[in-house]
């Protein structure tokens, strides 16, 4: 590829490390694995995760890289499930799974899919189909080509993943209902139900979808028809029921509870003593950020980032609450920032809520790994976000946090603590997400127009529903 030889310094290790991380296929590079730590045995993080690929193809993309970015594509379309039958131990058709690896027999080279069947907890990774349909639209604009998605395998395969995605089940919400640990934070947390980090990629992917599929057929039209449906009740929900600031907080602690019939406020049954006390006193004047889960008798008041960051990145949160979400985190620098950004969530669960919730998991201690731990690669998002409300000062105080430790402490995939200083007790070294997390970062703050191939501009009206 030999982009690093364009820097020098760190910025030039960093390439080389993200170099070597590229995977190949028939001589193709097609992904790239989680991490590199020669001290670790590598269980699956040789592989190559979708997730974990976005910043990278990002990166790739903003640098004219599209060759990897598209074989990485086409090689996980490939891969998506096709399974139609009875066995309910394979993944359902339309999924895309979460990681993939490339195994040589002999001179023959395979390529392995994971769905979860072989994750620890075996979790679904609903995130990835998502993730999958936003990559393919930051190719088409990258790239200009639009053509690329208009190919009939891309037009089927978005169609799968609409399928799986907009069967109707038997809640009756517009959000997605899915199982914990389903997406970045893998394992058991309290994120099962309606989970803010799905319902904001959902809300993406459905719009990616929108700009993607041709209206040629009756059934294509259809497709864009339930899609827009869908978007539009998803918006009205999230921003009716997710969003959380003081006024808000006062309506539900001043509640009326066990509400029958159509027509009432407190539509979910959320009880004013499931407010948390850290809240109350944590919550700016005026700052704001969107809930962590809801559903019956359920509001998680939990802050997780990705899908607060992502909100604003892709307008689900308005304008106005995008620049809420920005001013909890200048006012609340401390707890969500601190000696690295970003805390995946705030606060952490402890004592017995962490026994109940986490099943006593060790990994996910109080202030560890996804319980409070704090992740560099979210600093993209962060970046992100951050040029498109104009708060690029914020961007570059995390940056410049971020780097000076990253390199010094060879790229850990997170950290432990309150406020993040020490690295994660099983963090592992030269994770490739966190390298192109910050190098994202990098490139976002100092082309602003690159946001475009990830971000959505305020299109959907609300719906008077
Ligand atoms: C961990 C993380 C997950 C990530 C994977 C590979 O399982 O929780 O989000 O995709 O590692 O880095």
């Amino acid at each position: 590829m030999g982009i690093a030889n364009n820097y020098q310094g760190w910025v030039y290790e960093s390439w080389k490390i993200l170099e070597k991380s590229i995977i190949y296929y028939q001589g193709k590079p097609i992904g790239n694995v989680a991490a590199q730590d020669p001290n670790l045995v590598a269980l699956n993080y040789d592989q190559c995760f979708i997730r974990d690929f976005v910043p990278s193809a990002l990166l790739l993309l903003m640098h004219g890289q599209t060759e990897i970015v598209r074989n990485f594509l086409d090689t996980t379309l490939k891969l998506q499930s096709h399974h139609k039958g009875m066995d309910y131990f394979q993944p359902g058709q339309g999924l895309m799974p979460a990681s993939f690896k490339v195994v040589c027999n002999g001179d023959e080279e395979f390529l392995d899919a994971d769905f979860g069947e072989h994750a620890i907890a075996r979790v679904p990774p609903v995130d990835s189909s998502l993730w999958w349909v936003l990559l393919v639209r930051a190719y088409c604009k990258a790239t200009q080509n639009f053509s690329f998605a208009h190919q009939q395998k891309y037009q089927e395969g978005i169609k799968l993943i609409l399928d799986l995605c907009l069967a109707h089940r038997f809640d009756m919400f517009p959000t997605l209902l899915v199982p914990d640990g389903a997406f970045m934070i893998d394992r058991r947390m309290g994120v099962s139900g309606h989970p803010l980090e799905i319902q904001v990629l959902f809300y993406a992917a459905l719009r990616a979808a929108c700009e993607l599929i041709l209206p040629l057929d009756e059934k294509s039209k259809l497709y864009l028809q339930r899609a827009t449906q869908r978007l539009s009740a998803l918006h009205y929900h999230v921003r009716q029921y997710y969003w959380i600031d003081l006024q808000r907080l006062s309506e539900i602690y001043r509640y009326k509870s066990n509400q029958f019939g159509k027509e009432v406020a407190n539509k979910f049954n959320i009880f004013a003593e499931s407010i948390p006390d850290w809240l109350t006193n944590w919550l700016p004047e005026k700052a704001g950020y969107l809930a962590g889960n809801l559903g019956p008798g359920l509001m998680d008041f939990r802050f997780f980032s990705l899908g607060n960051l992502l909100a604003i990145l892709v307008s689900l949160a308005s304008k106005e609450e995008s620049e809420l979400i920005m001013d909890l985190f200048e006012q609340r620098w401390h707890d969500l920032i601190g000696f690295m950004p970003v805390k995946i969530c705030f606060p952490a669960l402890s004592g017995l809520e962490w026994r109940i919730v986490t099943g006593c998991d060790p990994k996910n201690s109080p202030w560890s790994y996804h319980n409070g731990g704090s992740w560099p690669v979210l600093l993209w998002l962060f970046a992100a976000a951050a040029q498109k409300t104009g708060k690029i000062e914020l961007a570059e105080r995390a940056i410049d946090i971020a780097e000076k430790r990253l390199i010094v402490d060879n790229f850990p995939e997170y950290y432990d603590g309150k406020i993040g200083r020490l690295i994660g007790k099983e963090a592992r070294a030269f994770q490739t997400w966190t390298i192109a997390g910050l190098l994202t970062a990098k490139e976002l703050i100092a082309n602003p127009d690159y946001i475009e191939i990830i971000s959505f501009e305020e299109g959907i009206e609300v719906s008077t529903q």
